[in-house]
């Protein structure tokens, strides 16, 4: 399969990674994503010849970087079809994005309040909320989900209240793959009064991602699992709310005129981007941004919806493997967590680094839904548009041999 008619080994060369790393098959890609040499080029390029501090000169190389910067804000905001770029607020990760979030609604909670948080968020998206309900006196309550990892709109029918102010829900679970109906959540958390945090992480790199179509008042997602720099990160969020929402961090940037006695802030996405801002890697991100959009998400979908359909089949046919959430590759979006009978996984991602192939082991971030499911960890593989089965190939055959190496018979 060719994206404008490039192949797959074209693709891997733009990322100086799998060369570095000639017998490395990596897979996961859910915990950061690989770069791209044109992002890790526009880096440099910033830091060493374009390096100003945007927001604040007013010779031309800092209104060229406030120009550049401003424009990386607005590729975000058109990636996830945000009516406006002042709703973009550019962060360091999704975690902090989404602590923000929490932050700034804790404002609008009272004691006996509620809180309405999936069992299947990754901790970013959960502890914030157990600690603004420790700030505030309101209550956290968990939506659970069924086995295969799907939430029904009912069950967050029977947890609403008159007290339910807030809804955090993950858009794809870092562990399932399966995407979320949002929209219908969305809907009935709207009807209800209720304000809908979304995580993105895991959605925005590999499927199109409609802000207004879902209707969620804020979205958090972070740049490196897009093949961005670790450092940079996006809380989207609604026009109104942002306007009326306190600030989080305060200082330098985000006022509009301070004196001994009271400050004034600036209007949102400033008011909420304290002190000098991250341009090279938002600069890199806007770059990692258009190598997405020109490979574009009909090719990078199908991509990974035919190795993701290729793994399972793999490991569908090996004994003792047991798939968590499922067997249905379209459920997936290139994530597959997974148990082997009889063995840790911490042996499993031990075996497969001794074999030179990187999967995930451990809770994934996700406690609260590994204690929902019954079992302490998993192992997982998550895919991205640039694995090849043969990668694929190498991690089923090691993985047909993880028993027999910890002493199990064939
Ligand atoms: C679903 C989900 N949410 C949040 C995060 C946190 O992202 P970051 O570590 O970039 O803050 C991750 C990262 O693994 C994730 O997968």
């Amino acid at each position: 399969m060719a994206c404008n008619l490039r192949s797959i080994e074209a693709i891997r060369a733009d990322f100086p990674f799998f060369s570095a790393n000639p017998d490395w098959a990596y897979l996961d890609n859910s915990a950061t994503s690989q770069t791209p040499r044109c992002v890790a080029e526009r880096l440099n390029r910033f830091l060493l010849y374009e390096k100003a501090s945007p927001l604040r000169g007013l010779y031309d190389l800092s209104i060229r970087a406030t120009e550049d910067y401003e424009a990386a804000r607005a590729a975000a905001a058109s990636f996830i079809h945000a009516e406006n770029a002042s709703e973009i607020i550019f962060t360091r990760n999704a975690s902090e994005s989404l602590n923000l979030a929490a932050f700034i609604l804790s404002s609008l909670l009272s004691p006996e309040d509620e809180i309405i948080v999936s069992i299947a968020e990754h901790h970013s998206n959960l502890v914030p909320w157990q600690e603004a309900a420790a700030r505030t006196g309101a209550v956290v309550k968990y939506m659970e989900c069924n086995p295969e990892g799907v939430f029904e709109v009912s069950a967050l029918e029977r947890l609403l209240t008159e007290r339910t102010r807030i809804l955090a829900l993950t858009h794809m679970s870092n562990v399932f793959g399966r995407e979320n109906d949002l929209q219908s959540f969305t809907e009935k958390a709207h009807e209800n009064g209720v304000l809908v945090v979304a995580d993105g992480c895991q959605s925005v790199p590999h499927i199109p991602v409609n802000v207004q179509t879902l209707g969620v008042d804020f979205l958090a997602f972070s740049g490196h699992k897009m093949l961005a720099p670790t450092g940079i990160g996006v809380l989207y969020g609604r026009k109104a709310l942002l306007e009326s929402l306190p600030p989080y961090m305060t200082g330098g940037e985000m006022i509009e005129y301070v004196t001994t006695e009271h400050t004034t802030f600036a209007a949102p996405p400033q008011k909420y981007e304290a002190g000098t801002v991250n341009t090279g890697d938002a600069l890199a991100f806007a770059e990692a941004i258009r190598y997405l959009e020109h490979l574009g998400f009909p090719f990078m979908m199908a991509r990974e919806a035919e190795l993701t359909e290729y793994l399972l089949q793999g490991m569908n046919s090996i004994p003792h493997v047991r798939i968590v959430g499922g067997s249905d590759p379209s459920a997936h979006h290139g994530i597959v967590t997974f148990l082997v009978d009889g063995v840790h996984p911490h042996d499993i991602a031990s075996i497969m680094s001794d074999n030179h192939i990187a999967v995930r082991a451990g809770h994934h971030c996700a406690q609260p839904l590994h204690q929902h499911l019954g079992i302490p960890a998993s192992t997982r593989v998550s895919l991205m548009f640039y694995n090849t089965r043969e990668e694929i190939s190498r991690f089923l055959n090691v993985l047909s041999d993880v028993r027999e190496v910890m002493g199990y018979g064939r």
